[in-house]
């Protein structure tokens, strides 16, 4: 089967460019941004949440978070308390911060931090990752080295989501 070929959606320049949009159209008139798959979608993935996962404080991880629309979700529809989210974009979680601070006490219930998830040295810890939209987005990537196969990122996916469970080493 062929492989997907190189998109602006596999860039960081992509992404940064559409939470600069977000982030002034937040700033301008509230507009929260974009729902990746659809409002059902998220509903859906809420309510899975909400039917299989029964401690509201297990650390909930979102892979490439954007503007942070499903943790607060998670937060506001689901209860849950120990949310993290993170995203390569410096514009994202700014627009993610932006709306947190305004919404009841979701600042206390979201961590929101900028990461990059393939860069090899990711290093937070959770009970449970989510990701919708984020692997796409990685298989997707452009090469910039042509000697690196694009499964180099898949795997480096990987890795670091094995990382993301690991407990931490002490010596
Ligand atoms: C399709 S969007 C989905 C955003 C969000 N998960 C949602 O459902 O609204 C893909 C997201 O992945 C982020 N992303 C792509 N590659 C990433 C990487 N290597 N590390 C962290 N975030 C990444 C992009 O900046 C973008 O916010």
């Amino acid at each position: 089967m062929a492989d997907f070929g190189p998109s602006a959606l596999g860039t960081k320049e992509h992404w940064d460019n559409t939470y600069e949009v977000e982030l002034e159209n937040f700033k301008s008139h509230e507009e929260e941004g974009e729902i990746w798959f659809g409002e059902k979608v998220q509903r859906e993935v809420v309510q899975y949440f909400i039917n299989k996962i029964e401690s509201k404080s297990v650390c909930i991880m979102d892979i490439g978070c954007g503007n942070g629309v499903l943790l607060r979700q998670l937060a506001n529809k689901g209860g849950f308390s120990n949310l993290k989210g993170f995203d390569y974009s410096e514009n994202a979680i700014q627009l993610a911060k932006n709306i947190a601070k305004a919404g009841n006490e979701l600042e206390s219930k979201i961590d929101l931090f900028v990461g990059d998830f393939l860069d090899g040295s990711f290093a937070h810890r959770c009970g449970i990752a989510l990701d919708k939209g984020t692997y796409d987005a990685v298989s997707l990537t452009t090469l910039p080295d042509a000697s690196k196969p694009l499964d180099f990122y898949r795997q480096q996916y990987k890795n670091s989501l094995t990382q993301c469970f690991m407990p931490k080493l002490q010596f």
